[in-house]
């Protein structure tokens, strides 16, 4: 990409541009370790190779950070968190500024990052520049509006005292983050952490790593203190497990899978019981009453499902619909999973890109096999597509009973499974047995039903009427294994805040 293109002001739009930047001219420029605002090498001198999902191809080496090189990014991180350092003594409300200004860089050069997250991830570069670009824009800017708003209270103490609480910033953050939104989550992590006061050790994906990378130039430009967000690209077993085993981490937030999310609350059990938040994965719900829009309702849950080649934590992956318009839902929800136009992410046409690499790839046609071999009835898909990169046919499995694993496990691919229930009980039941949580929804017209819903699904979202509606201004997070705490949201904020009771004795009390 030229940089003509990434000097360009472009302003907040919802259609795309026409055209991603031009790949010949993708140079990717940052690949290494970011510390204390400088570019380093790794310790053990290895770097890893970084892969186009949609061709296989390579698109470059980056630096493989591991202990050494988190030990070194937390030493910058402790330090820039001092008492009297310039990030310790700088005013809430030029934190609020830095937030701001990040914000503004990122959308100068979104039209970069949107095509380098869709070559990284085999995101749609359409999604990756309207949805993730506008995302972490607005995330951005909603965290730095609460940068000089996180306020304590007085509290009218019994006895002869004055008694106020300070929210202040936890310390050092370790965090963890997923490919499936590589730039969305990097913002959700960073930028509660940072309105707050707290500084940084955050490591992307491994699959992801390169928009991660480039927020360190950007974070630098922006006029960031040293050491306040550092940036160690690396691998789960090795950099991730030695910032959840940190003896000097205060907090780690990680995004990512249930099996991982028990290994970080297990490491900082084991090291220093570090404050922990995690969001993890889901089997949400998504259930359709027969006085429900029913255009509507195939729309939501064919989106909430197949979005981002259905790699999303909240993918509506249980739909269950009642019985009477069973059959005219399965009909329309597969006459719009026909229409999936598979191909290269970048291409305006494309509706479906590549999922992430041969692992995902492999797990998702294995679940579909197991629903055919469990009797469920396969309308239409059901297997790999095309002779490169890592694409799965729009699957739609109708007949699905509750015991099968395709309606147990988290599939992270394109397999919608459809379920039939009966009354009210019974489907409340069966959508609350599972050990996730996360999101859920429901369609109908009758309110009385649709409170019902809203108070007994075990869920951290409820949608009523729509799917996958996640703003900066919402909590978002996890009942039961989908996960513990909040993102976003006043609640979101508070997860990165200690609370301080400071109390002092004073003559006389008057009410
Ligand atoms: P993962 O949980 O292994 O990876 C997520 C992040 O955790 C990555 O940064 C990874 O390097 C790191 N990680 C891995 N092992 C670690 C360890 N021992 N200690 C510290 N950090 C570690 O997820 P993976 O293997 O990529 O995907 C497996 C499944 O997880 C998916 O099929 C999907 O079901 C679920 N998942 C859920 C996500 C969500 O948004 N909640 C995102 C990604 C995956
Ligand atoms: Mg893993």
């Amino acid at each position: 990409m030229s940089t003509e293109n990434t000097k360009k002001q472009i302003p907040e739009s919802k259609s795309a541009p026409a055209l991603p930047a031009p790949l010949s001219d993708l140079k990717i420029k940052y690949t290494k370790i970011f510390i204390n605002n400088e570019w380093h090498d790794s310790t053990s001198g290895k770097k890893f190779t970084v892969y186009n999902p949609a061709t296989g191809d390579k698109i470059c080496e980056v630096e493989e950070g591991d202990k050494e090189d988190v030990d070194k990014a937390v030493k910058a991180a402790r330090k820039a968190f001092q008492l009297g350092s310039p990030w310790r003594t700088m005013d809430a409300s030029e934190r609020g500024r830095l937030l701001y200004k990040l914000a503004d860089l990122i959308e100068r050069d979104r039209l970069l990052l949107a095509t380098m997250e869709s070559i990284d991830g085999g995101k749609l570069f359409s999604t990756a520049y309207n949805m993730d670009l506008g995302g972490c824009l607005r995330t951005l800017r909603y965290c730095a509006g609460w940068a000089d708003k996180v306020q304590g209270r007085t509290i009218p103490m019994d006895g002869n005292f004055f008694t106020f609480t300070r929210l202040e910033p936890i310390g050092v953050c370790g965090q963890i983050i997923p490919w499936n939104f590589p730039l969305v989550m990097f913002v959700w992590k960073i930028a509660p952490a940072l309105c707050c006061g707290n500084t940084v050790v955050i490591k992307p994906a491994e699959e992801t790593p390169l928009t991660a990378i480039y927020m360190g130039s950007l974070i630098k430009e922006a006029g960031f203190p040293p050491g306040v967000v550092n940036i160690v690209p690396g691998f789960g077993s090795t950099a991730g497990a030695a910032i959840s085993h940190h003896m000097d981490i205060d907090k780690v937030s990680f995004t990512g899978s249930t099996q991982v999310g028990k290994l970080i609350k297990e490491a900082a059990g084991k090291s220093n019981l570090k404050r922990v938040t995690l969001e993890l994965g889901g089997k949400s719900p998504n259930i359709i009453f027969a006085d429900a829009d029913l255009d509507s309702a195939v729309a939501f849950a064919h989106n909430g499902l197949f979005y981002h080649q259905g790699q999303c934590c909240i993918a509506s992956s249980r739909i269950f619909v009642e019985e009477p318009i069973y059959e005219e839902f399965v009909r329309r929800s597969v006459e719009q999973a026909k229409k999936i136009v598979l191909g290269d992410p970048l291409s305006s046409c494309v509706n479906q890109g590549p999922q992430i690499n041969k692992a995902q790839f492999h797990k998702i046609l294995d679940l579909i096999e197991s629903g055919k071999k469990e009797g469920a009835k396969l309308e239409c898909g059901g297997g790999p597509w095309g002779d490169k990169g890592y694409f799965i046919q729009p699957t739609v499995f109708s007949n699905v009973t509750d015991g099968m694993r395709i309606a147990k496990e988290e599939i992270f691919g394109p397999v919608q499974q459809i379920m039939k229930f009966k009354t009210v009980d019974e489907v409340i039941e069966r959508a609350n047995n599972t050990h996730y949580g996360l999101a859920a929804a429901v369609f109908t017209k009758d309110l009385d039903k649709a409170l019902t819903f809203a108070t007994a699904l075990q869920a951290g979202t409820v949608w009523v009427n729509c799917y996958s509606a996640v703003s900066a201004q919402c909590p978002f997070g996890g009942f039961k294994m989908s996960g513990n705490g909040r993102e976003l949201g006043e609640y979101g904020i508070h997860e990165y805040t200690e609370v301080k009771t400071v109390t002092i004795k004073i003559p006389q009390k008057n009410s």
